[in-house]
């Protein structure tokens, strides 16, 4: 019996298999050089180094299986006089692919292509699960086109070179220092908040925020949480997976319905004030009142959805409710719409008896957000550069959106428009024999991506109706978007005048 394992045994067998078949190296002074079964070809005046050619090659010929499992590759000696390269070339490139797993270099044994590796099936590259369209005419979408990437360069670049050497540790749960004293000033001068840095953490989104706040709300045993009716269907769903049960309360013109409010036993509403959405309506004054004094005399708790507030076109901005009531209000922003959604960065500011349950529920879950992203928001608001975005898009947008209500007035004359004149998006009811579902089905079938008002509806029933992003699209491209959709229409819009 040989006393070494099956697996060792296994390997000196391939390899004395794999010796006797080793290609000796070939002698040629130009073109690709043939050693040990694999081709290499350098290229002296490509920018990739000479070991990093190397490497790729092998790295490809071992991935598509042309280099098997215990194949003995020539010794950097060898090698570096075929291919004509220094031996230091050479051992770097074997070093790697060593340090990669792909190949056992041991000392004074032969390099040979690692036991452990398999070649790999071809197969397609990965793909996105985020579908793509010709036209983006569904809600929340800014230019992203027009994110001003050089100058957040320069910020990211100054974070870098700026940063101390701490920045690298695991961040303060808060959020950096010196970006929650921006956001706070920020949101201060601009949204009229109640704005203090001690009180403001820094998170992922407004998603993140409102999903921090759910799991709290449920730790401490509460059962129901309102939401506007119809709301964005994401605050329903961040709370039921949070093991909330939601209760949904009507909007109307004056934005949500206090007095209905009134008669349930939620512990907490989510309201999306300054624009609602999806109508698109801003919550009265007289609301504003009634809902903070739901909250202060229950002891119950606002979160203020403030996702856009700055994208105003034609009409004056209403300030933040949580300049109202800071000990009621959980406030969240985020870049999404101010920026772009990618960044995924977002701040809260939180009554200052919640901010410690939040972030110790943030430690747990993430440690802390990305700090280098922090940094240099921090230096962008610093240069001024936030608020020179936002007046540069408020201009953009405004164009956007008249676009589309031109478009809208000529080729799907009956849509009832809800006149907003803010925001990203414009709610466009629909007349009652419109198949909603059909029409979003048939436009995406043409290359629109359309949203039903039906999502954003907790009860079901109501007219149908689509809320339209304008802010994604060039103006051309919004006309031709709803041409399409237009053409889509069944009965088609002239039929239905008819
Ligand atoms: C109503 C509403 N709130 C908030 C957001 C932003 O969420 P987040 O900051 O997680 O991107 C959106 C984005 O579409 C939204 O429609």
């Amino acid at each position: 019996m040989d006393p070494k394992p099956r697996s060792q045994q296994f390997a000196h067998e391939i390899t004395e298999v794999l010796d006797r078949y080793t290609v000796p190296v070939m002698t040629r002074s130009t073109g690709p050089v043939a050693v040990a079964g694999l081709l290499l070809r350098l290229d002296r005046e490509a920018e990739t180094p000479l070991h990093e050619q190397i490497e790729r090659s092998v790295r490809a010929d071992i991935r598509a299986g042309r280099l098997v499992a215990g194949t003995r590759l020539p010794s950097t000696r060898s090698l570096a006089a075929e291919l004509g390269v220094s031996r230091g070339v050479v051992s770097e490139a074997y070093g790697q692919l060593a340090a990669e797993g792909y190949l056992l270099a041991g000392q004074g044994a032969p390099t040979r292509v690692a036991l452990t590796v398999r070649a790999q099936a071809t197969r397609p590259p990965a793909r996105s699960l985020q579908p793509s369209f010709a036209y983006r005419l569904d809600p929340g979408l800014p230019d992203l086109a027009g994110f001003p990437r050089d100058r957040w360069l320069r910020s990211l670049r100054s974070a870098w070179r700026q940063a101390p050497i701490d920045a690298v540790d695991y961040p303060d749960p808060r959020g950096v220092p010196s970006l929650r004293e921006a956001l706070a000033e920020y949101l201060g001068r601009v949204r009229g908040a109640a704005a203090d840095p001690e009180n403001l953490i820094v998170c992922t989104g407004f998603s993140q925020g409102l999903s921090l706040i759910a799991r709290w709300l449920r730790d401490r045993g509460v059962e129901r949480v309102a939401l506007e009716d119809p709301g964005w269907h994401t605050h329903r769903l961040i709370l039921e997976q949070a093991g909330i049960e939601v209760v949904p309360i009507a909007v109307d013109d004056e934005g949500l319905r206090v007095e209905d409010l009134e008669a349930t036993d939620a512990a907490a509403v989510v309201v999306t004030p300054a624009h609602q959405f999806p109508t698109g309506r801003v919550l009265s004054s007289e609301r504003r009142a009634a809902l903070i004094e739901w909250a202060e005399r229950g002891e119950r708790l606002i979160v203020e959805d403030d996702f856009d507030a700055e994208l105003r076109y034609n009409r004056a901005g209403v300030g933040a409710l949580q300049g109202l009531a800071p000990e009621r209000v959980a406030y969240i922003g985020s870049a999404s719409k101010r920026l772009v959604p990618g960044m995924r960065l977002g701040w809260m500011l939180t009554p200052s008896w919640l901010g410690w349950p939040l972030i110790s529920v943030k430690t747990i879950e993430d440690r802390g957000s990305e700090t280098i992203g922090q940094l240099a928001l921090q230096d962008f608001i610093a240069r001024g550069e936030l608020d020179r975005h936002l007046r540069r898009m408020r201009l953009r947008y405004q164009h956007r959106r008249e676009a589309l209500m031109d478009a809208l007035a000529r080729y799907i004359p009956d849509a009832r428009i809800e006149e907003g004149a803010a925001g990203l998006y414009e709610l466009a009811e629909l007349p009652a024999d419109v198949d909603e579902p059909g029409l979003i089905g048939a436009a995406a079938d043409r290359g629109v991506a359309l949203e039903g008002l039906a999502l954003h509806r907790f009860k079901a029933g109501g007219p149908p109706g689509l809320v339209l992003g304008f802010g994604g699209l060039p103006e051309p491209a919004i006309e031709q978007g709803i041409r399409l959709v237009a053409e889509t229409l069944d009965p088609a819009p002239a039929d239905r005048r008819a």
